[in-house]
């Protein structure tokens, strides 16, 4: 048994490391496979809208949820400018804790774990949602998520296909550059129109804190399937309401992608499906080949929590972490005070 002052703590490297041995599309599956889990016993949870702090530059958030035995939460921050000053638009880190004494049982980079995590529900939500045999996939926005969404596509649905656009050309030669050799049939478009043209999916994963429309009315064709994945925020949206009046809309948490899904431009009582009722079969997915769908995605809380247990339970195959001395621990539980006493270091004299 660990000494209790002791955390488990995945950095950056490591957290490289365990993906890597685990391999980078078996986490994505595996990492499905835990949300499907989760969102299946949805009543099992403790759910709330996710807590923000908006600024003119971005949004700092905290996702908490429990199952009453572990609770977790993700702290993430979104700021659309950062990458110009060299920083990542997104990051997080997260914890996992016991709900039976409160102590914390790891804590982790989610930096990488959010665009894994965020790709394989997407790619959950498609299984669904998207035309059986879809193969070609648009992706507006080629920025630090574009690659993950790729390869959950691949892993859970076998697009092959991948049509890239993104109004920055670099963002575009970068995605390039990594995917190539891969396997997949890239081709760069030099608009969202181009890039539509004959895609089964389209993801759009653009970052632009403002109401922009990477998607108007006449790009959406039949039968298209959306995930939608940068419109995350009151005021930042990448949908026109054109598209979604004329779609099927399936979110994560209904009472968040309210206040921050592309679905906050239209009537609050506008219907929506929560796409765990989709996986339970509880509702249908996608009913005929020419019906238009959305997946709404903004991330829940409940999807963080099953990367973060998923990364709890690779640690025992994978030991890719540190001890980190994160929690007090004197030998009287009541003497914190004497801890700190004892600790002082010994005067010098002169
Ligand atoms: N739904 C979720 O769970 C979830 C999770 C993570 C990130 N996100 C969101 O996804 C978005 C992308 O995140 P990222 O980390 O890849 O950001 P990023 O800054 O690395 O990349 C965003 C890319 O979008 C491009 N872009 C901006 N406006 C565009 C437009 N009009 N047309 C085409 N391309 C455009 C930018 O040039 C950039 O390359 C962000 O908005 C982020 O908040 C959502």
């Amino acid at each position: 048994m660990p000494a209790l002052n002791i955390v488990p703590f995945v950095s950056v490297d490591n957290m490289m490391r365990l993906v890597h041995a685990v391999g980078i599309e078996a986490m994505l599956v595996r990492l499905a496979g835990a949300v499907a889990e989760d969102f299946s016993r949805w009543d099992a949870f403790h759910k709330t809208p996710r807590i923000a702090a908006h600024s003119p530059e971005g949004v700092i958030e905290l996702m908490p949820t429990s199952d009453g035995h572990t609770y977790g939460f993700k702290y993430v921050n979104g700021h659309p400018k950062n990458a110009a000053g060299g920083r990542q638009t997104v990051t997080a880190f997260g914890v996992l804790a016991d709900v039976g004494n409160g102590y914390p049982v790891l804590i982790t980079e989610m930096t990488l774990l959010t665009a894994l995590r965020t790709a394989a529900t997407s790619a959950l939500a498609a299984k669904s949602l998207a035309r059986p045999g879809s193969r070609t996939m648009a992706l507006i926005g080629n920025g630090a998520q574009a690659e993950f969404q790729a390869l959950a596509f691949r892993a859970l649905l076998g697009i092959d296909a991948l049509r890239l656009h993104d109004i920055d050309p670099a963002a575009t030669r970068k995605c390039l550059r990594n995917l190539a050799g891969l396997g997949f049939d890239l081709t760069v478009c030099a608009s969202t129109e181009e890039a539509v043209r004959g895609a089964d999916i389209v993801t759009t994963v653009t970052a632009d804190k403002r109401n922009a429309v990477i998607l108007g009315g006449n790009l959406v064709g039949e039968g298209v399937h959306v995930n939608a994945v940068g419109g995350d925020c009151p005021g930042k949206t990448e949908l026109a309401p054109e598209v979604l009046a004329r779609a099927a809309l399936f979110v994560e948490y209904e009472p968040q992608t309210r206040i921050e899904g592309e679905i906050q431009q239209l009537a609050p009582d506008h219907p929506v499906t929560e796409l765990w009722r989709v996986l339970t079969g509880e509702a249908p997915g996608r009913r005929d080949a020419r019906q238009v769908t959305v997946f709404d995605s903004v991330g829940f809380a409940i999807e963080d929590f099953s990367a973060l247990r998923t990364v709890r339970d690779l640690l025992a195959e994978h030991p890719y972490y540190e001890n980190l001395d994160l929690l007090a621990d004197p030998d009287d539980p009541r003497d914190l005070f004497g801890m700190l006493q004892r600790a002082r270091p010994p005067r010098l004299v002169a």
